[in-house]
């Protein structure tokens, strides 16, 4: 079992599969230029198999994939198929962008994806295309409903809320949930990999959004499935739930129970964190046995978030 100095018991485990993504959405853009890893450097799928498999023997129960775009690395569902054959692995769940998903929710759900969350900012034209650089929301859409349609339940819409950008529409997402079963999730925006958009005075609060959704009706609280940081309410005769996400104005520390792994095999202990267990000196380079890098990382896990923000970029850590 992983149980770190503070008592928190590590069961969840969120691996990029890539840094490369097609969207380039404007809160996610550092103000370094783009430098992508190298193939080489990325974790091979069998090598990603082997990581959970050991995670899963020391306690590890849910997978999250992300990316950059995790649906954009080749044979993705092939990857997905082989994890969700491994015994004791409770969930395994997926974040994407949404721009495959007409084309893989499908096979995804074959393969034996458990769970999707999407991300959608917005639910204008204009707006989406001005928020990602470039792309359709009406593709996106078209790709969330198919998921629906494949029968993934939970599924799970995240939106970045900032202010001047898409606060505006925040009761809109929110009434999703009158129509179709999903969560939809307020998150608070995090200063994360010198993200250039980031200031205060952009970051909308999670009481600050739960005030406007209350003008409307009141939130009771539910239960939610997922391992994540999101507290779960619906607005009474909703069909959907909705979930607030609020690392800054409180932050979920003492209840965290994950580890990160980048791109490019680094352990991460915290997302907020640059200390990293590079995966690839023991897979590769027989620096000691898996087990060993994880008991390392747990040694290393901070209390709570380091204030100094990461420089690591979003799509290199997979959120
Ligand atoms: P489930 O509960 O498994 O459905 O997922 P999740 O909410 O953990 O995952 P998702 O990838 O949808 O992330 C939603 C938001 O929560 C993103 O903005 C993440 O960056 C943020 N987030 C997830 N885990 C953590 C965490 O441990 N710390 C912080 N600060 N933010 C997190
Ligand atoms: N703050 C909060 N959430 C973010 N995401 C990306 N960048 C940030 C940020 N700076 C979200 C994405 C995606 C999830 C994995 O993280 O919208 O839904
Ligand atoms: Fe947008 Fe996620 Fe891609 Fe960043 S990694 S550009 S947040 S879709």
């Amino acid at each position: 079992m992983l149980i770190d100095n503070y008592g928190r018991k590590i069961e969840y485990l969120r691996i990029s599969v890539t840094d490369r993504c097609n969207f380039r959405c404007i809160y996610c853009q550092s103000r370094e230029p783009i430098k992508f890893i190298p193939h080489e450097e990325l974790l091979t799928y069998e090598e990603i198999e082997e990581v959970v498999r050991t995670a899963v023997e020391l306690g590890v129960k849910r997978v999250r994939l992300t990316g950059g775009e995790p649906l954009g690395r080749k044979g993705i569902e092939g990857l997905v198929e082989r994890l969700s054959k491994i015994e004791g692995l409770q969930d395994l769940s997926l974040t994407t962008n949404g721009y495959l998903l007409l084309e893989k929710a499908e096979i995804l759900k074959r393969a034996g994806l458990k769970r999707l969350n999407i991300s959608l900012d917005t639910l204008k034209e204009e707006k989406f295309e001005k928020i990602t650089g470039g792309f359709s929301f009406d593709k996106i859409w078209k790709g969330v409903l198919k998921a629906l349609e494949v029968g993934f339940e939970p599924l799970k819409i995240n939106m970045v809320v900032i202010r001047g950008l898409n606060d505006d529409e925040i009761i809109d997402m929110a009434k999703l949930t009158l129509r179709y079963p999903w969560e939809i999730r307020f998150i608070e925006f995090m200063p994360i990999g010198g993200s250039v958009l980031w200031n205060e005075e952009n970051v909308v609060s999670i009481s600050e959004i739960k005030k406007i959704l209350e003008t409307f009706f009141p939130l009771e609280p539910v239960s939610s499935f997922g391992g994540g940081p999101a507290r779960v309410f619906k607005w009474k005769d909703a069909v959907g739930k909705l979930g607030f996400i609020s690392p800054l104005s409180e932050h979920f520390c003492n209840k965290c129970n994950r580890f990160r792994i980048t791109a490019n095999g680094m352990l991460r202990t915290c997302l907020f964190s640059d200390e990293e267990i590079n995966l690839k000196d023991y897979l590769r380079g027989g620096k000691g046995s898996l087990k060993e890098a994880f008991f390392l990382a747990l040694q290393r896990k901070p209390e709570k978030r380091l204030l100094k923000p990461t420089q690591r970029p979003m799509r290199a850590i997979g959120g």
